[in-house]
């Protein structure tokens, strides 16, 4: 019988020949989180299915349609986490993490998984990286985050992106708001998808972002939140894009970014590649000072953000960028007969407790088809051990850029990390 298994629909392999473009991103992240002092913290792939219910909203496509839950065999319920800050604020206030009453700057990354319909740049299971900044409610806070993915997208080389960004305002103004969006939408209750239908008595502002033809177009003429920001959040963003300005950030104001997730209050950002296609979206996040307090904490505000290493990599490509490179092996060996063979399983573990990367291929016999495989390594160097080396206790040392060649006794491997390391 045979059978024919298959990757599930909208995840995919990392495969040898891009898993290194995937650690350059994921390393350039870590250094930009080592130049703004945020520290990593590691949460588990799957959660009370509850946490993201309450926190994400039930309103929220992540929670109406694309979560995956699952009963344990006691029948708890969990999900497979959809995103990553919810389970970082669990994290805060199960672990105390506020206690020194500084700022807590925190970094992450790792799979996500959402049922979404799989297109460019979306997957069920995909690779999100996100900073979350909390116990600070300071505009300076908000464009030192804005600043933070400006300033990795930049590491990693990427100029077509923009910012975009808005104030969704707090729980009270957003109260006058959602009135005079019912207000506004009423009239054309009929026309609504039904999703908007539902979403238009519980989380009116949802329906500023459906992706349905009729409902955009319903939605162009609705009124802008900004115009209902109170005082202090207006001031709020007002400081937010005065420290903007101050860092040299380029951004436009787009009343329309509402954010997918409930728990946004404040500011609201996204920056863009818009050569992208539909999933245009490189990274988003923003503000969400009732979260903590939300997941039983004590009231704590926070900003944060997060994106997606696929659509990072889709830019990298696009603009033809430099992704770091595949390692490749210092040294091929060679031997030729059995005896050779017996004495490089001993130098070959020498060599590699010196810090040499070394491959050979003990099933190839003659010396045409290890010179081939060397080749195919693209290893720097080959060591050659044959009976006429290996009584004179020595190897041959090739140079495989350059073609040259020397002897080097046994006794005086040693010197062949020196000649690696001027090579390099
Ligand atoms: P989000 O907008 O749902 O926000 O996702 C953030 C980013 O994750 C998106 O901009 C996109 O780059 C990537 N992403 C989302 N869904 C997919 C998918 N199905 N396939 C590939 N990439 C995807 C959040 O997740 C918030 N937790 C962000 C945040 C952090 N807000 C404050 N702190």
């Amino acid at each position: 019988m045979s059978v024919n298994y298959s990757i599930p629909r909208g995840t995919y392999d990392i495969l040898p020949e891009t898993s290194y473009k995937w650690q350059y991103v994921l390393k350039t992240f870590q250094e930009t989180a080592k130049l703004f002092n945020f520290k990593e913290i590691v949460t588990p792939i799957f959660e009370k299915a509850d946490l993201f219910e309450r926190s994400v909203g039930d309103t929220s496509d992540i929670v109406e349609k694309e979560m995956y839950k699952f009963n344990d065999k006691k029948g708890r319920k969990f999900a497979l986490r959809p995103e990553g800050t919810a389970p970082v604020i669990r994290s805060f206030v199960e672990n105390n993490l506020g206690f020194s009453g500084n700022l807590c700057r925190l970094f992450y990354s790792g799979p996500m998984f959402r049922y979404d319909r799989p297109q460019k740049g979306r997957y069920r299971q995909f690779y999100q990286y996100g900073i979350e900044a909390i116990g600070s409610n300071h505009p300076y806070i908000d464009a030192e985050v804005i600043a933070f993915a400006d300033t990795f997208l930049r590491n990693l080389g990427l100029k077509n992106y923009n910012l975009e960004i808005n104030s969704v305002g707090c729980s009270i103004c957003t109260q006058d708001y959602d009135l005079a969006l019912k207000e506004y939408f009423s009239p054309h209750f009929d026309e609504l998808c039904p999703d908007c239908k539902k979403r238009m008595g519980k989380n009116p502002k949802r329906l500023l972002d459906c992706k349905v033809k009729s409902c955009q177009s319903i939605a162009k003429n609705a009124p802008s939140m900004i115009a209902y920001l109170d005082e202090d959040c207006r001031t709020h963003f007002e400081q937010v894009k005065f420290y903007l300005d101050k860092m040299g950030i380029v951004y436009k104001v787009n009343d329309r970014i509402v954010r997918g997730l409930d728990y946004y209050t404040n500011t609201a950002f996204e920056f863009l590649n818009n050569n992208l296609g539909a999933q245009n979206a490189l990274l988003g996040g923003g503000r969400y000072n009732g979260l903590v307090k939300q997941i039983g904490g004590k009231e704590t505000p926070g900003v944060g953000f997060a994106g997606g290493i696929e659509r990072l990599l889709l830019s990298l490509e696009q603009e033809e960028l430099f992704c770091g490179k595949n390692s490749i092996p210092e040294i091929f060996f060679i031997t030729l007969g059995k005896n050779a063979q017996i004495k490089g399983v001993e130098l070959i573990a020498k060599l590699r407790n010196m810090g040499i990367s070394i491959v050979t291929e003990i099933e190839k016999e003659s010396m045409k088809s290890q010179m081939k495989a060397a080749n195919k390594s693209n290893a720097l160097f080959a060591i050659i051990i044959g009976e006429e080396e290996l009584s004179n206790n020595e190897l041959v040392l090739k140079d495989l850029q350059v073609g040259n060649q020397k002897m080097i006794a046994f006794k005086d491997i040693g010197e062949i990390k020196e000649i690696i390391d001027k090579a390099k």
